[in-house]
Protein backbone atom coordinates (compact mmCIF):
# COMPACT_ATOMS: atom_id res chain seq x y z
CA UNK A 1 0.00 0.00 0.00
CA UNK A 2 2.82 2.75 0.86
CA UNK A 3 3.52 2.05 -2.69
CA UNK A 4 0.64 3.38 -3.77
CA UNK A 5 0.54 6.30 -1.12
CA UNK A 6 4.37 7.48 -2.49
CA UNK A 7 3.42 6.83 -6.01
CA UNK A 8 0.62 9.31 -5.52
CA UNK A 9 2.48 11.98 -3.59
CA UNK A 10 5.40 11.71 -6.31
CA UNK A 11 3.05 11.88 -9.04
CA UNK A 12 0.38 14.62 -7.98
CA UNK A 13 3.49 16.73 -6.97
CA UNK A 14 5.30 16.02 -10.59
CA UNK A 15 2.23 17.35 -12.20
CA UNK A 16 1.50 19.99 -10.20
CA UNK A 17 4.95 21.19 -11.60
CA UNK A 18 4.65 20.45 -15.09
CA UNK A 19 5.45 24.29 -16.49
CA UNK A 20 4.55 22.77 -20.59
CA UNK A 21 2.42 20.50 -22.28
CA UNK A 22 5.34 18.07 -22.91
CA UNK A 23 6.53 18.05 -19.46
CA UNK A 24 3.05 16.85 -18.45
CA UNK A 25 2.88 14.42 -20.73
CA UNK A 26 6.16 13.00 -19.95
CA UNK A 27 4.81 12.92 -16.37
CA UNK A 28 2.30 10.85 -17.40
CA UNK A 29 3.98 8.43 -19.56
CA UNK A 30 6.52 7.81 -16.50
CA UNK A 31 3.30 6.86 -14.89
CA UNK A 32 0.56 5.39 -16.51
CA UNK A 33 2.03 4.49 -19.78
CA UNK A 34 3.26 0.99 -21.20
CA UNK A 35 6.26 1.08 -18.82
CA UNK A 36 5.48 3.08 -16.06
CA UNK A 37 4.96 3.07 -12.48
CA UNK A 38 1.27 2.39 -12.05
CA UNK A 39 1.27 0.00 -15.41
CA UNK A 40 4.27 -2.24 -13.76
CA UNK A 41 2.14 -2.39 -10.72
CA UNK A 42 -1.05 -3.31 -12.30
CA UNK A 43 1.30 -5.74 -13.65
CA UNK A 44 2.03 -7.64 -10.41
CA UNK A 45 -1.71 -8.00 -10.18
CA UNK A 46 -1.46 -11.45 -11.82
CA UNK A 47 0.88 -13.23 -9.37
CA UNK A 48 -0.95 -12.31 -6.18
CA UNK A 49 -2.63 -14.72 -4.08
CA UNK A 50 -6.71 -13.69 -5.06
CA UNK A 51 -7.10 -11.88 -1.12
CA UNK A 52 -4.28 -9.52 -1.51
CA UNK A 53 -5.57 -9.22 -5.23
CA UNK A 54 -9.06 -7.89 -4.23
CA UNK A 55 -7.39 -5.29 -2.14
CA UNK A 56 -4.64 -4.24 -4.23
CA UNK A 57 -6.60 -4.16 -7.75
CA UNK A 58 -9.33 -1.88 -7.15
CA UNK A 59 -6.58 0.53 -5.18
CA UNK A 60 -4.66 0.59 -7.94
CA UNK A 61 -7.59 1.62 -9.93
CA UNK A 62 -8.60 4.20 -8.21
CA UNK A 63 -4.94 5.59 -7.97
CA UNK A 64 -4.53 5.36 -11.54
CA UNK A 65 -8.02 7.57 -12.03
CA UNK A 66 -6.98 10.41 -9.37
CA UNK A 67 -3.48 10.70 -11.30
CA UNK A 68 -5.13 10.89 -14.74
CA UNK A 69 -7.73 12.89 -13.55
CA UNK A 70 -5.41 15.17 -11.49
CA UNK A 71 -2.90 15.39 -15.70
CA UNK A 72 -6.64 16.13 -17.09
CA UNK A 73 -7.14 19.39 -15.00
CA UNK A 74 -3.50 20.52 -15.55
CA UNK A 75 -3.66 20.14 -18.70
CA UNK A 76 -6.65 22.04 -19.11
CA UNK A 77 -5.28 24.54 -17.17
CA UNK A 78 -1.70 24.88 -19.03
CA UNK A 79 -3.80 24.97 -22.43
CA UNK A 80 -5.55 27.87 -21.19
CA UNK A 81 -2.59 30.02 -20.47
CA UNK A 82 -0.95 28.44 -23.50
CA UNK A 83 -4.09 30.19 -25.29
CA UNK A 84 -3.84 33.64 -23.70
CA UNK A 85 -0.03 33.82 -24.63
CA UNK A 86 -1.15 32.94 -28.45
CA UNK A 87 -4.10 35.75 -28.38
CA UNK A 88 -1.26 38.33 -26.67
CA UNK A 89 1.22 37.34 -29.24
CA UNK A 90 -1.07 37.13 -32.23
CA UNK A 91 -2.76 40.57 -31.52
CA UNK A 92 -2.67 42.91 -34.68
CA UNK A 93 -2.26 46.32 -34.42
CA UNK A 94 -5.46 47.80 -37.48
CA UNK A 95 -4.96 51.61 -37.45
CA UNK A 96 -1.47 50.89 -38.88
CA UNK A 97 -1.24 52.62 -42.33
CA UNK A 98 -1.12 50.11 -45.37
CA UNK A 99 2.71 49.94 -46.75
CA UNK A 100 2.49 51.15 -50.00
CA UNK A 101 3.40 48.27 -51.79
CA UNK A 102 0.03 46.84 -51.05
CA UNK A 103 -1.45 49.11 -53.95
CA UNK A 104 -4.87 50.53 -53.41
CA UNK A 105 -7.02 48.56 -51.76
CA UNK A 106 -10.55 46.95 -52.85
CA UNK A 107 -13.76 46.68 -51.31
CA UNK A 108 -14.70 43.07 -50.17
CA UNK A 109 -17.59 41.73 -52.07
CA UNK A 110 -19.29 41.36 -48.98
CA UNK A 111 -19.07 45.02 -48.28
CA UNK A 112 -20.59 45.62 -51.95
CA UNK A 113 -23.28 43.45 -51.37
CA UNK A 114 -24.17 44.93 -48.33
CA UNK A 115 -23.71 48.69 -50.34
CA UNK A 116 -26.08 47.01 -53.09
CA UNK A 117 -29.09 45.91 -50.27
CA UNK A 118 -28.60 49.19 -48.52
CA UNK A 119 -28.92 51.42 -51.59
CA UNK A 120 -31.71 49.68 -52.87
CA UNK A 121 -33.56 49.49 -49.72
CA UNK A 122 -32.86 52.82 -48.74
CA UNK A 123 -34.87 54.10 -51.87
CA UNK A 124 -37.45 52.21 -49.86
CA UNK A 125 -37.95 54.36 -46.99
CA UNK A 126 -35.72 51.75 -44.60
CA UNK A 127 -32.88 53.16 -42.77
CA UNK A 128 -29.86 50.87 -41.17
CA UNK A 129 -29.96 49.62 -37.36
CA UNK A 130 -26.90 47.75 -35.78
CA UNK A 131 -27.01 45.29 -32.70
CA UNK A 132 -23.80 43.62 -30.66
CA UNK A 133 -22.63 41.00 -31.90
CA UNK A 134 -22.93 38.78 -28.33
CA UNK A 135 -26.26 39.07 -27.26
CA UNK A 136 -27.96 37.22 -24.45
CA UNK A 137 -30.08 34.26 -24.85
CA UNK A 138 -33.58 35.95 -24.69
CA UNK A 139 -32.92 38.51 -27.66
CA UNK A 140 -31.57 35.66 -29.67
CA UNK A 141 -34.10 33.28 -28.87
CA UNK A 142 -36.87 33.85 -26.27
CA UNK A 143 -38.04 37.12 -27.57
CA UNK A 144 -38.29 35.54 -30.73
CA UNK A 145 -40.53 33.02 -30.01
CA UNK A 146 -37.83 29.86 -29.74
CA UNK A 147 -39.21 28.26 -26.24
CA UNK A 148 -36.30 26.96 -23.73
CA UNK A 149 -35.84 23.50 -24.99
CA UNK A 150 -36.94 23.91 -28.39
CA UNK A 151 -35.25 22.06 -31.42
CA UNK A 152 -34.82 25.45 -33.62
CA UNK A 153 -32.60 26.48 -31.22
CA UNK A 154 -30.48 23.53 -31.65
CA UNK A 155 -30.35 23.81 -35.31
CA UNK A 156 -28.54 26.68 -35.36
CA UNK A 157 -25.15 25.53 -33.80
CA UNK A 158 -24.96 28.14 -31.61
CA UNK A 159 -21.43 29.32 -29.74
CA UNK A 160 -21.83 29.86 -25.99
CA UNK A 161 -20.01 32.27 -24.42
CA UNK A 162 -18.98 31.06 -20.62
CA UNK A 163 -21.55 31.55 -17.49
CA UNK A 164 -21.77 33.66 -15.30
CA UNK A 165 -23.47 33.11 -12.24
CA UNK A 166 -26.74 32.13 -12.32
CA UNK A 167 -27.08 33.30 -15.94
CA UNK A 168 -27.33 31.53 -18.92
CA UNK A 169 -24.76 31.73 -20.94
CA UNK A 170 -24.46 34.74 -23.68
CA UNK A 171 -24.03 33.62 -27.05
CA UNK A 172 -22.45 34.62 -30.09
CA UNK A 173 -25.67 36.29 -32.44
CA UNK A 174 -26.52 33.21 -34.45
CA UNK A 175 -28.97 35.68 -36.49
CA UNK A 176 -29.15 39.30 -37.03
CA UNK A 177 -33.12 38.88 -36.01
CA UNK A 178 -32.05 40.04 -32.46
CA UNK A 179 -31.71 43.41 -33.50
CA UNK A 180 -35.42 43.26 -34.79
CA UNK A 181 -36.59 43.18 -30.87
CA UNK A 182 -34.42 45.23 -29.91
CA UNK A 183 -35.38 47.94 -32.20
CA UNK A 184 -39.32 47.07 -31.72
CA UNK A 185 -38.47 47.88 -27.83
CA UNK A 186 -36.79 51.27 -28.37
CA UNK A 187 -38.58 52.60 -30.83
CA UNK A 188 -42.53 53.13 -31.89
CA UNK A 189 -44.10 52.26 -35.09
CA UNK A 190 -43.90 52.97 -38.06
CA UNK A 191 -40.55 51.27 -38.18
CA UNK A 192 -38.70 50.16 -41.54
CA UNK A 193 -35.13 49.04 -40.92
CA UNK A 194 -32.86 47.52 -42.67
CA UNK A 195 -30.11 45.03 -39.85
CA UNK A 196 -26.96 44.02 -42.13
CA UNK A 197 -24.29 42.35 -39.44
CA UNK A 198 -22.01 39.52 -38.73
CA UNK A 199 -23.55 36.20 -37.44
CA UNK A 200 -21.85 32.95 -35.99
CA UNK A 201 -22.60 29.22 -35.98
CA UNK A 202 -20.66 25.81 -35.67
CA UNK A 203 -19.60 25.07 -39.27
CA UNK A 204 -17.33 25.29 -41.28
CA UNK A 205 -17.08 23.90 -45.27
CA UNK A 206 -17.34 25.34 -49.08
CA UNK A 207 -20.25 27.18 -48.36
CA UNK A 208 -20.11 27.50 -44.23
CA UNK A 209 -18.09 29.57 -42.38
CA UNK A 210 -18.32 29.77 -38.95
CA UNK A 211 -18.87 33.96 -39.12
CA UNK A 212 -20.92 34.94 -41.80
CA UNK A 213 -22.89 37.88 -42.77
CA UNK A 214 -26.85 38.52 -42.99
CA UNK A 215 -29.12 41.14 -43.76
CA UNK A 216 -32.27 41.54 -41.52
CA UNK A 217 -35.58 43.48 -42.98
CA UNK A 218 -38.29 44.59 -40.30
CA UNK A 219 -41.55 46.57 -41.42
CA UNK A 220 -43.99 47.08 -38.63
CA UNK A 221 -47.11 49.62 -39.43
CA UNK A 222 -50.41 49.33 -38.68
CA UNK A 223 -52.41 47.28 -41.89
CA UNK A 224 -48.91 45.75 -42.69
CA UNK A 225 -49.98 42.18 -45.00
CA UNK A 226 -48.12 39.62 -46.65
CA UNK A 227 -49.38 41.79 -49.93
CA UNK A 228 -46.72 44.01 -48.70
CA UNK A 229 -44.02 41.87 -48.12
CA UNK A 230 -44.36 40.15 -51.47
CA UNK A 231 -44.13 43.90 -53.53
CA UNK A 232 -40.86 44.75 -51.65
CA UNK A 233 -39.03 41.71 -51.84
CA UNK A 234 -40.13 41.30 -55.47
CA UNK A 235 -38.71 44.54 -56.19
CA UNK A 236 -36.02 43.52 -54.07
CA UNK A 237 -35.06 40.95 -56.39
CA UNK A 238 -35.29 42.85 -59.41
CA UNK A 239 -33.31 45.72 -58.37
CA UNK A 240 -30.88 43.19 -57.03
CA UNK A 241 -30.23 40.73 -59.64
CA UNK A 242 -30.73 43.88 -62.59
CA UNK A 243 -33.34 42.22 -64.64
CA UNK A 244 -36.70 43.30 -65.30
CA UNK A 245 -38.82 39.83 -65.47
CA UNK A 246 -37.69 38.01 -62.14
CA UNK A 247 -40.35 34.59 -61.57
CA UNK A 248 -40.74 34.41 -58.09
CA UNK A 249 -42.45 32.04 -55.86
CA UNK A 250 -43.18 31.77 -52.15
CA UNK A 251 -43.00 28.67 -50.62
CA UNK A 252 -43.95 27.60 -46.90
CA UNK A 253 -41.64 27.38 -44.26
CA UNK A 254 -40.98 27.41 -40.14
CA UNK A 255 -39.55 29.96 -38.46
CA UNK A 256 -40.22 30.42 -35.05
CA UNK A 257 -40.46 34.40 -35.30
CA UNK A 258 -42.88 34.55 -38.42
CA UNK A 259 -46.13 33.03 -39.15
CA UNK A 260 -46.94 32.49 -41.76
CA UNK A 261 -43.43 31.83 -42.51
CA UNK A 262 -41.80 31.83 -46.39
CA UNK A 263 -38.90 30.99 -48.29
CA UNK A 264 -38.99 33.28 -51.08
CA UNK A 265 -37.31 31.36 -54.89
CA UNK A 266 -36.74 33.38 -58.03
CA UNK A 267 -36.51 31.17 -61.54
CA UNK A 268 -32.81 31.41 -62.61
CA UNK A 269 -30.68 29.46 -64.91
CA UNK A 270 -27.63 27.55 -63.84
CA UNK A 271 -24.98 27.03 -65.90
CA UNK A 272 -21.38 26.51 -65.48
CA UNK A 273 -21.33 27.13 -61.80
CA UNK A 274 -22.59 30.99 -62.56
CA UNK A 275 -26.68 31.62 -62.17
CA UNK A 276 -28.59 33.95 -64.23
CA UNK A 277 -31.67 35.11 -62.62
CA UNK A 278 -34.39 36.38 -65.11
CA UNK A 279 -33.88 33.02 -67.26
CA UNK A 280 -34.15 29.04 -67.03
CA UNK A 281 -36.73 26.82 -65.27
CA UNK A 282 -34.70 26.29 -62.30
CA UNK A 283 -35.22 27.60 -58.72
CA UNK A 284 -32.72 29.68 -56.61
CA UNK A 285 -33.94 30.17 -52.78
CA UNK A 286 -32.79 33.96 -51.84
CA UNK A 287 -34.39 34.28 -48.79
CA UNK A 288 -36.71 33.68 -45.68
CA UNK A 289 -39.32 35.56 -44.85
CA UNK A 290 -42.51 36.08 -43.17
CA UNK A 291 -45.00 37.95 -40.87
CA UNK A 292 -44.09 39.12 -37.78
CA UNK A 293 -45.52 36.45 -34.83
CA UNK A 294 -47.75 37.63 -32.65
CA UNK A 295 -46.01 36.44 -29.73
CA UNK A 296 -42.76 38.44 -31.05
CA UNK A 297 -44.66 41.46 -31.22
CA UNK A 298 -45.90 41.11 -27.60
CA UNK A 299 -42.69 40.22 -26.60
CA UNK A 300 -41.70 43.79 -27.81
CA UNK A 301 -44.61 45.59 -25.91
CA UNK A 302 -46.64 45.99 -29.03
CA UNK A 303 -49.71 44.86 -29.81
CA UNK A 304 -50.68 42.42 -32.33
CA UNK A 305 -54.35 43.98 -32.64
CA UNK A 306 -52.95 47.42 -33.38
CA UNK A 307 -49.56 46.73 -35.38
CA UNK A 308 -48.52 43.78 -37.63
CA UNK A 309 -45.68 43.85 -39.97
CA UNK A 310 -43.57 41.50 -42.30
CA UNK A 311 -39.83 40.50 -41.82
CA UNK A 312 -37.15 38.95 -44.06
CA UNK A 313 -33.70 37.85 -43.07
CA UNK A 314 -30.93 36.68 -46.34
CA UNK A 315 -27.20 35.26 -46.22
CA UNK A 316 -25.24 37.85 -47.80
CA UNK A 317 -22.36 35.85 -48.45
CA UNK A 318 -24.27 33.44 -50.51
CA UNK A 319 -25.76 36.21 -52.35
CA UNK A 320 -22.48 37.40 -53.19
CA UNK A 321 -21.63 34.03 -54.46
CA UNK A 322 -23.97 33.77 -56.72
CA UNK A 323 -24.28 37.06 -58.22
CA UNK A 324 -20.42 37.36 -58.93
CA UNK A 325 -19.77 33.48 -59.95
CA UNK A 326 -17.59 32.74 -56.35
CA UNK A 327 -17.41 29.12 -55.62
CA UNK A 328 -15.92 28.50 -52.26
CA UNK A 329 -16.43 30.90 -49.44
CA UNK A 330 -13.56 30.02 -47.55
CA UNK A 331 -11.20 32.88 -49.19
CA UNK A 332 -13.36 35.44 -48.06
CA UNK A 333 -11.92 35.50 -44.55
CA UNK A 334 -8.60 34.67 -45.39
CA UNK A 335 -7.45 37.85 -46.24
CA UNK A 336 -5.21 37.11 -49.27
CA UNK A 337 -5.01 40.51 -50.81
CA UNK A 338 -4.78 38.85 -54.44
CA UNK A 339 -8.31 37.20 -54.16
CA UNK A 340 -9.63 40.58 -53.54
CA UNK A 341 -7.82 42.11 -55.97
CA UNK A 342 -9.56 39.79 -58.50
CA UNK A 343 -13.15 39.53 -56.73
CA UNK A 344 -13.10 43.15 -54.89
CA UNK A 345 -14.75 46.17 -56.24
CA UNK A 346 -13.23 49.95 -56.16
CA UNK A 347 -14.00 51.62 -53.37
CA UNK A 348 -14.36 55.24 -55.13
CA UNK A 349 -17.90 53.48 -57.01
CA UNK A 350 -20.83 53.78 -54.15
CA UNK A 351 -23.78 51.71 -55.73
CA UNK A 352 -26.99 53.60 -56.58
CA UNK A 353 -30.18 51.85 -57.75
CA UNK A 354 -30.38 55.12 -60.39
CA UNK A 355 -26.71 55.18 -61.07
CA UNK A 356 -26.19 51.27 -61.01
CA UNK A 357 -25.36 48.91 -58.55
CA UNK A 358 -22.46 46.91 -59.83
N1 LIG B 1 -33.18 34.47 -38.77
C1 LIG B 1 -33.31 33.53 -39.88
C2 LIG B 1 -32.06 32.67 -39.95
O1 LIG B 1 -31.03 33.10 -39.56
C3 LIG B 1 -33.50 34.28 -41.17
C4 LIG B 1 -34.85 34.92 -41.23
C5 LIG B 1 -35.88 34.25 -41.77
C6 LIG B 1 -35.06 36.19 -40.71
C7 LIG B 1 -37.16 34.81 -41.84
C8 LIG B 1 -36.33 36.77 -40.76
C9 LIG B 1 -37.36 36.05 -41.34
O2 LIG B 1 -36.59 37.97 -40.28
O3 LIG B 1 -38.60 36.64 -41.39
O4 LIG B 1 -32.11 31.57 -40.40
Amino acid sequence: MSDITSIEQDALAAIAAAASLDALDAVRVAELGKKGRVSGLMGTLGAMAPEERKEKGPALNALKVRIEEAVRVRKGALEAVALEAQLVRETVDLTLPAAPSAGEGALHPVMQVFEEIAAIFGDMGFRVAEGPDIEDDWHNFTALNFPEGHPAREMHDTFFLKAGDNALPKVLRTHTSPVQVRTMMSEKPPIRILIPGRVFRNDWDATHTPMFHQVEGLVIEEGIHMGHLKGCLVDFVKAFFEVDNVVARFRPHFFPFTEPSAEMDVQCLRAGGVVEVGKGTDWLEVLGCGMVHPNVLRNCGLDPAVHQGFAFGLGVDRLAMLKYGMPDLRPYFEADPQWTRHYGFSPWLTPSVSGGLS
